[in-house]
């Protein structure tokens, strides 16, 4: 960015420095983090400091897989990027708005309006059908029951899923209800996608299928994809691959 001419309003531009998308010039990446730290205030032992400095950029459409050890920090950063916790310093940007600083009631409005979710758990409500489920985001954002569970309908036959609707989550295979997850992660159609260990609760073939599924999925409905993942084949399928060491993201 140019430290010259007019001031920008871009928030980034309090940090001095700004992660660039891959994105088209000019186009407000749909995921920007700044500068992140996140340090841990150890009770008894010393303080982690876990994230040091880390930026990266996401454009619309990417998928982008991050890899590292056990510990070195990778749900530390999801939950950041999904205004789950908040950083120790530096910036979360979603659309171009900060989010590191919101307030917990405009943290889950934002979640809930911009943001889909996909756990190595599915995380759903058990005594609700997959139906009720996938429309439960689009509820509580306020849409029309009608208009909520047609949505729901629609993506989950989109995941293939459509003999299931009336199905509640122990009535579906494991692969079934990580597509669940999958498809109440995009109801409200959000600009991103951040996904921790989809995979890890899955066997290899069924893993396949819903790796394969994301990435159509985040084809189909333009949001950006992060992928946190242990697993070669997933991060394989992905744009770019970045290593999170030593509170940083290097390219692979
Ligand atoms: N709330 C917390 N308080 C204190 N320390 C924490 C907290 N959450 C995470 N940590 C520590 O921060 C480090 C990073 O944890 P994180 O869960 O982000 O790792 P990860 O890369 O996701 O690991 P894995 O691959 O095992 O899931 C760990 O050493 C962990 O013990
Ligand atoms: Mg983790």
């Amino acid at each position: 960015m140019s430290e010259t001419g007019t001031p920008s309003a871009h928030p980034a531009d309090r940090t001095g420095r700004r992660a660039e998308a891959n994105g088209r010039a000019g186009e407000t990446p749909p995921l920007e983090a700044i500068g992140l730290h996140r340090t841990y205030r150890g009770v008894a032992g010393p303080e982690l400091h876990i994230l040091r400095g880390l930026d990266l950029a996401l454009a619309r459409g990417e998928s982008v897989a991050i890899v590292g050890a056990s510990g070195a920090g990778k749900s530390t950063l999801l939950h950041l990027l999904g205004a789950l916790d908040r950083p120790s310093a530096g910036l979360v940007l979603v659309g171009g708005t900060d989010i590191s600083t919101l307030n917990d009631e405009a943290a889950a409005e934002l979640r809930n309006r911009r943001i889909g979710f996909v756990f190595q758990f599915h995380h759903l409500l058990r005594d609700f059908t997959a139906l009720e489920n996938v429309a439960v985001p689009a509820l509580i954002r306020g849409d029309d029951p009608a208009g909520a569970k047609s949505r729901a309908a629609g993506l989950l036959r989109q995941v293939g899923l459509g003999g299931r609707l009336g199905h509640k989550p122990r009535e579906l295979s494991g692969g079934e209800r990580q597509r669940a997850a999958v498809a109440r992660a995009l109801v409200n159609e959000p600009l991103i996608l951040l996904a921790d260990e989809p995979t890890g609760d899955l066997d290899a073939d069924t893993s396949g299928d819903v790796q394969d599924l994301l990435l159509e999925m985040k084809e189909r409905h333009g949001v950006a994809l992060a992928v946190v993942t242990h697993n070669r084949e997933l991060a394989a399928k992905a744009d770019r691959v970045l290593r999170l060491r030593e509170g940083i993201l290097e390219n692979v």
